[in-house]
């Protein structure tokens, strides 16, 4: 292959000239020798070109260079040549990181690189344990099946979310990292001495949030006794400024005996929490405020069914926001409703 043999003491600046116009090739290794330095080319530089260098054009020579080996700079990277070229657009870059855990999703197409990719995650992330999505997350509780592909098979992990510390089982319960900053908005609007409920609390991402910075009541419910378990570790991991209580539980039969009625109540349930604005808005104090999600295609139908829920009380919408996505054209939306 092509070189330019150089003096010794005008290497690095000739080197520098190359680089800038393209010429040096750098998937091969520079070699010395005492008096000279060989620099490798990826096109032969033509006399004028050379000229400037001071070099004549018997400074470019065929020589052997010694192959560089580089290290892949991320997944993709290392993924190329491993896994069949027409797969590579196939694979997905976006994973979720809970902890120590990660979670991929890989197409069916690449089943059978399904543990390479594992490895390549484990590899990149630095993490414990690697699982993929086995469906889409189902049922009341809203998990979703996972299958282990590489690193330990250890789903309870503690995910660090601003300084909030949540433990969880990835497998037994919901929680999603990607709610972090909304959980953040919530908690920012939160005034001390408030009483809150916390409907569809998981293992309580929000109400830690928001008791580790203020002191405030918060009625955590949630129907998952594995949600409920966490939360309650959780209350513990972490010093709190205020009260939660924990609460196992259906939110219509828990609330019908909760005589408590709150100035925020929060209901993260997006698929159905529709049906449960009628009794929400029964535990509202006047002026107090709901934080409303849904899937939708639009804020229009969760403002409505807010209004319709809250009729005839007075709904004034403080805020509207698109969480996440969930699939093309449907959003997880946050509305912020005060209701008079
Ligand atoms: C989407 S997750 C949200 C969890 C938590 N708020 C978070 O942000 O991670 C919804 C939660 O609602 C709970 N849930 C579903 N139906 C319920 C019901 N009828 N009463 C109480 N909790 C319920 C599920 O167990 C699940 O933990």
């Amino acid at each position: 292959m092509i070189g330019l043999k150089v003096p010794k003491k005008e290497a690095n600046s000739i080197r520098l000239i190359l680089q800038e116009k393209s010429i040096l090739n750098h998937d091969w290794k520079i070699k010395r020798s005492e008096d000279y330095v060989y620099l490798p080319l990826n096109q032969r530089p033509d006399s004028e070109f050379l000229g400037k260098l001071g070099l004549s054009s018997t400074k470019v020579i065929d020589t052997e260079f010694e192959k560089l080996k580089k290290r892949p700079k991320s997944m993709e990277d290392y993924l190329q040549g491993r896994i069949p070229p027409e797969k590579m657009d196939e694979f997905k870059k976006s994973f979720d990181i809970i902890g120590d855990v990660v979670i991929l999703e890989i197409p069916d197409d690449l089943e059978e690189e399904r543990y390479l990719i594992g490895e390549a995650a484990l590899k990149f992330t630095k993490r414990r344990s690697v699982y993929r999505k086995k469906s889409e997350i189902k049922g009341v509780i809203r998990t979703r099946e996972l299958e282990h592909l590489a690193g330990e098979d250890q789903p309870i992990t503690i995910h660090k979310e601003y300084d909030s510390h949540i433990m969880l089982d990835v497998k037994e319960v919901y929680f999603s990292p990607r709610l972090a900053t909304e959980r953040k908005i919530v908690a920012d609007q939160v005034q001390e001495g408030e009483i809150i409920i916390d409907m569809f609390a998981g293992v309580g991402p929000f109400a830690i949030n928001i008791a580790r910075r203020h002191n405030v009541q918060i009625y955590a419910i949630d129907i998952n006794p594995q949600a409920i378990h966490y939360l309650k570790k959780n209350m513990i991991k972490n010093k709190l400024k205020g009260k939660i209580y924990p609460i196992e539980g259906d939110v219509t039969t828990v609330l019908k005996d909760l005589k408590v009625r709150a100035d925020r109540i929060i209901m993260n349930l997006p698929g159905t929490a529709h049906e449960f604005l009628p009794i929400a808005v029964e535990h509202l104090n006047p002026g107090g405020i709901l934080h409303y999600y849904q899937f939708s295609r639009d804020f229009e139908d969760p403002i409505k069914r807010v209004e319709s829920a809250a009729h005839p009380h007075q709904v004034e919408i403080l805020n509207r926001r698109k969480v996440k996505s969930r699939s093309p054209g449907v959003w997880h939306v946050a509305i912020d409703a005060k209701l008079s």
